[in-house]
């Protein structure tokens, strides 16, 4: 079973950040499927969480459900990061992560993200004071029970721990001649009391493009050498892919990302598979849209409707990708114009309208027909 530092979670898999997706609600609705061992928020400022802005507040909103959470920094100074720290701690953190993977120019231009995967010092250096200032400020027992969640193992007490989330390295050209940075940078990390690392197996430079490299994150896991968990990521999208993940590079743990954003249930199916149990049936059409319904609801109290409109707009084409998948059978008709509703919806009675009527088999004339019976009502 999968351990960071002190915190023992109840399962070994885990909901990536993803800016833009991995909010509050969504963490919500991958938890309430099941399968979760921890989920993480998106990166963090950690100025913006001392400043106050109210973008990082809203991306730092967690509650008591939403255990045990990870919350995640980035930038590259490290007292800014240590107080970035303090604060999650204070806010609801069950551990702290520092982001060395992003390769998003906003973040590496200002030497944040995977541009530390090319000043292996600076990442250690933030790692250390950032372990320092966590056990500065530890948790007692109670407040270990509130920020473990139903399925862990609460510690007695002490402080967060601290993980760190990488790329293999920056240039593809290292990597293919052997001198990737992450096994010698996770193993500096581990010396300075990291609790645990998760590779991306690929380079800064391939971004998102590209296979992920499950050889260069065995040889992360190998370098450590069992002395903290090395968590693998990249391109899990079926519980296939999770056992081939475990399987060929020896990690403790999963991370996943993408593959959970159209299949929120997508951890409670890897943990049946891995427990040996088989994949349990997809949600059925009208528990789908019932999620959908869900996260809409959870993103209008959590924040706001006109955010909440903004993200079921561009959110229901990854919803949508598994309804389609089941509609295959030959009435496919009705996800387009569906799709188009909830894009089209500008006040959230439009969006439960479309949902209403996907549900009973009312958009299966097409949207135009749709639209028309609307505007002579
Ligand atoms: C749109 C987008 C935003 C991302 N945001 C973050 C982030 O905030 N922090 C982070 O560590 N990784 C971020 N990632 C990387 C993912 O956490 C993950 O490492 C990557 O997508 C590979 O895993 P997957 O194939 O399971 O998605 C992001 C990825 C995407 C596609």
């Amino acid at each position: 079973m999968l351990r960071i530092g002190p915190v023992q979670l109840a399962t070994n898999l885990l909901l990536a950040p993803i800016a833009g997706y991995c909010d509050l609600a969504f963490r919500t609705i991958c938890r309430e499927f099941g399968g979760v061992g921890l989920a993480c928020t998106d990166l963090l400022s950690p100025q913006g969480l001392l400043r106050g802005t109210a973008t990082s507040l809203d991306l730092a909103k967690t509650n008591d459900f939403d255990k045990p959470v990870g919350m995640q920094l980035y930038g590259s100074d490290p007292e800014i990061m240590a107080a970035g720290a303090r604060w999650a701690v204070e806010h609801g953190a069950t551990v702290v992560d520092i982001n060395m993977g992003c390769p998003v120019d906003k973040v590496t231009k200002k030497d944040g993200g995977s541009k530390l995967l090319t000043d292996l010092s600076r990442a250690v250096s933030i790692a250390q004071r950032v372990v320092n200032e966590l056990e500065r400020c530890p948790l007692d027992c109670a407040e270990w029970m509130r920020r473990i969640g139903s399925g862990g193992v609460p510690p007695k007490s002490g402080p967060v721990p601290l993980t760190c989330k990488m790329r293999l390295c920056w240039h593809t050209a290292d990597y293919e001649s052997g001198n990737a940075c992450s096994p010698h940078l996770a193993r500096m990390l581990a010396d300075v009391g990291v609790a645990a690392v998760t590779v991306h197996g690929r380079t800064t430079e391939m971004k998102f493009s590209g296979e992920v490299s499950r050889p260069g994150i065995a040889r992360v896991v190998d370098a450590i050498g069992g002395r903290i968990p090395v968590i693998g990521n990249g391109d899990v999208r079926e519980p296939a892919d999770a056992v081939r993940m475990f399987r060929e590079t020896g990690c403790d743990g999963v991370m996943i990302g993408r593959g959970a954003l159209s299949t929120p249930w997508l951890f409670r199916d890897c943990w049946e598979v891995l427990s040996g149990n088989p994949c349990p049936a997809p949600p059925t059409i009208h528990e789908q849209v019932a999620m959908i319904r869900r996260f809409f609801d959870l993103m209008r109290t959590y924040r706001d409707d006109h955010y909440a409109l903004f993200q079921i707009n561009r959110r229901v084409s990854w919803f949508a990708k598994p309804l389609q998948r089941r509609l295959d059978d030959g009435k496919m008709e009705g996800i387009k114009p569906f799709k188009e509703a909830v894009r089209n919806a500008r006040t959230p009675s439009a969006v439960y309208e479309a949902l209403d009527r996907f549900d009973s088999g009312g958009l299966r004339g097409g949207f135009g027909a749709w639209e028309a019976e609307s505007a002579a009502a």
